[in-house]
């Protein structure tokens, strides 16, 4: 019989104390459901105006100017509590509104929070307003996909993870034909506003769409999402409107607690390298902030290895050279992470865990000209041909190919030389897989997927090379404990005094690992070097006790790898992220009612306590600038990378050393613990965050 109709079961399912474990809304979930985030002290006033705060500069592009003219005078607007306006004023903020909402781009924590302070400003504003969010991202625009919003749908995903209330997608509102359908749906509707809660790209296109439908009375207002942490606004001056994008801080958490919990893992059996890669497409700043919170032993960060020059090679190869020739290389990078492998490995710590940025291979010179050539070259063909480049070559041969072919036609024609032979030659050096990951199909805004690149395994087969070649050596060595090897030496009855200098570099020094002999590199030598020292005779075995120390000194290099990425964008919010969507939702109708279009809603100081938290908009058009795209000169938002002045990295750079313990001792691992709701043992805001702010207060 089937268990599910088993009457005993049915009977059991019914008990109070098994329904209650049972139900789908855990404690914890319920808990986050009913919990109001608090409100910016001006929103507890009936109204709230903006007023134009024009100490804040911004040098205007000229193709900024010239597409979005009627946006591009925006100014910064500052939310400011209002108990009473004029008549005019109420009317204006109290009237009837539709407003639309999507979500663009990939989930980030505290999403749902947006929509909920849109949904319950506007209905305390009008009752009767409406608020729709748009299916599947802006496909839901395009194809007309509206969900009308109400309470009940509202409350179920308050301060809750992802994007499940109305989902999200990838399209990109980037033709005249999807504006013209995306007008239209708006028109049809008679929306007043469009909310697009996203990315760079995704303001980007929120600035587009207020333009394009500002005659129409339709205004467009934008949120800074995404867990990648590079929507981050300053002015002119260097002055921070917006210091993070929401989801960040609660997708950093999340990574940074895995992270955490390996650390904890490798240092009780120490036998595992974990090889962590973290999400964050380009910029490193999620990388950075885990760094921060664990404390791990080496942290790549991808800003950090693009401004790399290698003096050295640079030197020999005399004034007249092309500097950006000499930057990171993959080699060099697998080097410098099998360094720090050796020199833990040395003092006894053949463990440890290495964070790996998503996006690092764009920072590495030589990866980098391959993405640039290969993303020019397949916008190139999609241009001009029917078919996409991935329909009409869909294997990796097909592709090779196809770039093979290219190299003869350049030549023949003479024409700018994108993919010349000595491309193809170094193209076709790389593994297979790899060859595959840099020519993989690249998302609607024309982004490479780096997400879908095994960067992890493309870093670390170097550096397993690598270590092969050093084992070999006699470089990458163990180090053992002395205790243990005076135990085994006792134990086999040879006297350590006389053994212990033959097999061991150091021996006799204190408080430090034994480290054997760099020309003990195989079972021969060791039998050499005590044959010399006449501890041994030709013909007599290798005692036992000698060759167990000589295998336990070749380290094994064992690695187990992990990706964080969807897990913690699928995170529950944090409480800064909660706090912080929600204020922004409430911000975004601040503007809303204000009839600010063009503007993406923000909160000033979040680096500081909440009571000086403060709601603004900052107007997009001006942020704008041309930047390659697909091969073309697009008008977009800048990405944020990681500053390499900024305290937060000095921090992080400061502690290296530190952090990769390659000293006797304990590690320096830190445990941040998992996100809580109950304010009581959760840090308020992203470190990154408070060192950046610290900084500049402390003037460091
Ligand atoms: P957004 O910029 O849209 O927020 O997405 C960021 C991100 O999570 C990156 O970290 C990652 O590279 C990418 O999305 C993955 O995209 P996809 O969901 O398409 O696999």
């Amino acid at each position: 019989m089937d268990i599910a109709s088993d009457p005993a079961m049915e009977r059991f399912l019914k008990l109070p104390e098994v329904r209650e474990v049972t139900q789908k809304l855990s404690p914890a979930a319920q808990a986050r459901r009913q919990s109001q985030p608090a409100r910016c002290e001006i929103f507890s006033s009936p109204f709230c105006r903006t007023v134009a705060d024009t100490t804040f500069r911004f040098e205007h592009d000229l193709e900024a100017r010239r597409l979005l003219p009627d946006i591009i005078g925006n100014t910064v607007e500052k939310l400011e509590a209002l108990t009473n306006g004029d008549d005019l004023f109420q009317a204006q903020y109290r009237k009837k509104r539709s407003i639309g909402i999507v979500f663009s781009g990939g989930p980030a924590p505290g999403g749902h929070n947006v929509i909920a302070g849109i949904f319950d400003a506007a209905k305390a504003a009008n009752p009767e307003s409406t608020v729709y969010g748009f299916l599947m991202g802006p496909d839901g625009i395009i194809d007309r996909q509206p969900l009308k919003l109400d309470k009940a749908r509202v409350d179920t995903f308050r301060n809750a993870g992802g994007f499940g209330m109305i989902h999200t997608g990838r399209t990109k509102i980037d033709t005249p034909e999807k504006m013209a359908r995306a007008r239209k749906t708006c028109l049809e509707m008679g929306l007043d506003t469009l909310v697009v809660i996203g990315g760079d790209d995704s303001n980007t296109n929120a600035a587009f769409m207020a333009q394009a439908m500002i005659r129409d009375d339709i205004q467009v207002i934008g949120v800074p999402k995404t867990i990648d942490g590079d929507v981050q606004v300053k002015d002119a001056d260097g002055n921070v409107l917006c210091a993070i994008s929401f989801g960040f801080h609660s997708a950093a958490r999340a990574f940074s607690q895995e992270v955490a919990n390996l650390c904890t893992d490798c240092r009780s059996d120490k036998k595992y390298w974990h090889i962590c890669k973290v999400m964050g497409r380009s910029a490193s700043h999620l990388a950075l902030e885990v760094a921060l919170q664990t404390h791990a032993n080496i942290t790549l960060i991808g800003e950090d290895l693009a401004d790399y020059v290698d003096h050295e090679r640079l030197a020999k190869a005399g004034q007249d050279t092309d500097f950006s020739a000499y930057g990171m290389t993959l080699r060099h990078l697998s080097r410098v992470i099998c360094d720090g492998i050796v020199r833990r490995a040395a003092v006894g710590k053949n463990y440890g865990v290495l964070v790996i940025p998503e996006g690092v291979l764009e920072f590495i010179n030589e990866i980098q000209d391959f993405i640039v050539k290969l993303n020019t070259i397949i916008a190139e063909f999609n241009a001009t041909h029917d078919h996409d480049f991935h329909r009409e070559y869909p294997t990796l041969q097909a592709k090779l190919d196809y770039l093979h072919d290219l190299t003869g036609q350049l030549k023949e024609e003479g024409g700018i030389n994108i993919w010349n032979e000595r491309d193809d030659d170094l193209f076709n050096d790389i593994p297979a897989f790899f060859q595959e990951g840099l020519l993989i199909e690249r998302d609607a805004h024309g982004n490479f997927q780096f997400s879908l690149v095994e960067t992890d395994k493309v870093i670390m087969g170097m550096v397993q090379d690598h270590l092969a070649v050093l084992r070999e050596k006699g470089i990458y060595r163990l180090g053992l404990a002395p205790s243990l090897m005076q135990v085994y030496l006792e134990r086999a009855q040879l006297a350590p005094g006389q053994y212990g200098s033959v097999l061991f570099e150091n021996w006799g020094t204190e408080n430090e690992m034994l480290v054997m002999h760099p020309e003990i590199i195989s079972i021969k030598m060791l039998r050499q070097a005590l044959e010399k020292t006449d501890l041994l005779k030709i013909d007599d075995p290798l005692p036992g006790a000698l060759l167990d120390i000589y295998k336990k000194s070749v380290p094994q290099f064992k690695t187990q790898t992990h990706f964080y990425g969807y897990d913690g964008r699928g995170s529950v919010p944090t409480e800064f992220d909660c706090r912080y969507t929600y204020n922004l939702g409430l911000t975004a109708f601040g503007l809303i009612a204000n009839g600010a279009t063009g503007q993406m809603a923000a909160i000033r100081h979040l680096e500081k306590e909440f009571p000086q938290w403060e709601p603004i908009g900052i107007p997009i058009a001006p942020l704008m600038h041309l930047e390659e795209r697909q091969g073309k000169l697009a008008l977009v938002l800048e990405k944020s990378l990681v500053e390499l002045d900024s305290p937060a990295f000095q921090v992080v750079e400061a502690c290296r050393e530190k952090w990769l313990a390659a000293s006797m001792g304990e590690d320096h691992f830190r445990v941040p613990g998992p996100i809580h709701f109950d304010q009581q043992n959760e840090e308020s805001r992203p470190i990154t965050l408070v060192l950046n702010a610290l900084g500049k207060e402390t003037d460091f």
